[in-house]
């Protein structure tokens, strides 16, 4: 299938030297381009989340550390042990970003033995050609995640029921393509139905305190022509009283050994609530999703983010000043709660 919209998350310049983003933080108001050209623009990228969800934090990684490695041979560098060494530095400030989504990681480090394994075989390698193995791993592991988000929907619309009337589902965040290098993960199958002509009605949580849902899963929806409806996450439990839903659809950026998800703050009182309405529960996430280091969900590091976010993300002080903050950016959804984990790989009922 064709992407859903025309637009590139993220995609190298032509010299490959630099990245282009669509900055996130600007949509809906603005659909704004911003070219990224050294480390710390990129890793600020990552920290203010211009790009952000978990695969495209992988796709993102791997292309940053291609550009980077091919602007510095483009400036001079011609030591292959120095670029290696440089290549370390970036893996560790772009790892250091943040914390709980395992793509990152993952990517990273799939780079960094790509290019050892590519260097063993190619032993006296010229530093442009070091360079020109990282971009070729690089748009390996963007295509790939295009093919897992492939896999994932088609997997994930044997799940969704077979309607006359419409398919409704209920989605926590942005787990769409905005947040891969493809048609996502947790809006994946619903781009697939819409191509098959099946009626759909999705409602987004609006996902406080960044607004992910509000922002980006309503404009993915919206622009590819699906009936969206934003509801504050404090109302999904009032919808799950009043109208049949089908299922709930999230994704995740990191599931333990165990099946214990970590996925945007608000998803474990969605599972709560599903549980308690009878409604499906699935998560649906990439192979490069599962942390097989990680036993269970309470060793999944989660990221704590600025107080401002919840004090002034409005635009103006909705806090007041001698009240403390919690912020906590994701949160555990224990397996027992999941009803499946769809993967690129099939859908798994049990994890046990
Ligand atoms: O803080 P974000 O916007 O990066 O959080 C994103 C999510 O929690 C997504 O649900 C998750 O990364 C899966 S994206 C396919």
């Amino acid at each position: 299938m064709r992407a859903p919209l025309p637009f590139a998350t993220v995609r190298p310049t032509e010299d490959g030297r630099a990245l282009v983003i669509l900055d996130q933080t600007r949509l809906p108001e603005e659909e704004v381009e911003r070219t990224l050209t050294d480390r710390e623009g990129m890793a600020e990228a990552i920290r203010l989340l211009r790009v952000r969800g978990a695969p495209l934090l992988g796709v993102f990684a791997a292309h940053a550390l291609a550009a980077l490695a091919t602007n510095r041979v483009a400036t001079g560098e011609t030591d292959p042990t120095r670029l290696r060494a440089a290549l370390d530095e970036d893996v560790e400030v772009l790892g250091a970003t943040r914390p709980t989504a395992v793509n990152l990681g993952w990517a990273l480090e799939r780079m960094r033995g790509a290019l050892d394994e590519w260097s063993a075989a190619n032993p006296g390698a010229a530093a442009d050609a070091v360079a020109a193995a990282l971009r070729t791993v690089a748009s390996e592991i963007h295509d790939q995640d295009r093919r897992m988000c492939e896999a994932i929907g088609a997997h994930a619309l044997q799940l969704l029921p077979a309607t006359d009337g419409p398919v409704t589902v209920l989605t926590h965040c942005n787990a769409g393509a905005l947040a891969t290098g493809g048609i996502g993960t947790a809006l994946s199958p619903l781009y697939l139905a819409r191509a098959e002509g099946r009626r759909l009605r999705v409602f987004a949580d609006e996902t406080r305190p960044l607004l992910q849902g509000a922002r980006l899963t309503a404009w993915e929806l919206a622009r590819a022509g699906i009936d969206v409806t934003v509801l504050t996450d404090g109302m999904a439990g009032a919808l799950l009283s009043s109208i049949r839903v089908d299922a709930i659809l999230v994704g995740a950026d990191r599931i333990a050994a165990n099946g214990d998800v970590a996925n945007k703050i608000g998803t474990y009182g969605l599972a709560v609530l599903a549980r308690r309405h009878g409604v499906p529960f699935y998560v649906l996430a990439p192979t490069s999703t599962l942390d097989p280091d990680c036993p269970t969900g309470a060793d999944i590091p989660i990221e704590q983010r600025r107080e401002d976010e919840v004090r002034s993300g409005m635009g103006r002080t909705t806090v007041p000043a001698d009240a403390e903050v919690w912020n906590p950016a994701f949160d555990v959804t224990p397996a027992e709660l999941v009803t499946a984990w769809v993967t690129d790989e099939g859908v798994r009922r049990s994890w046990s």
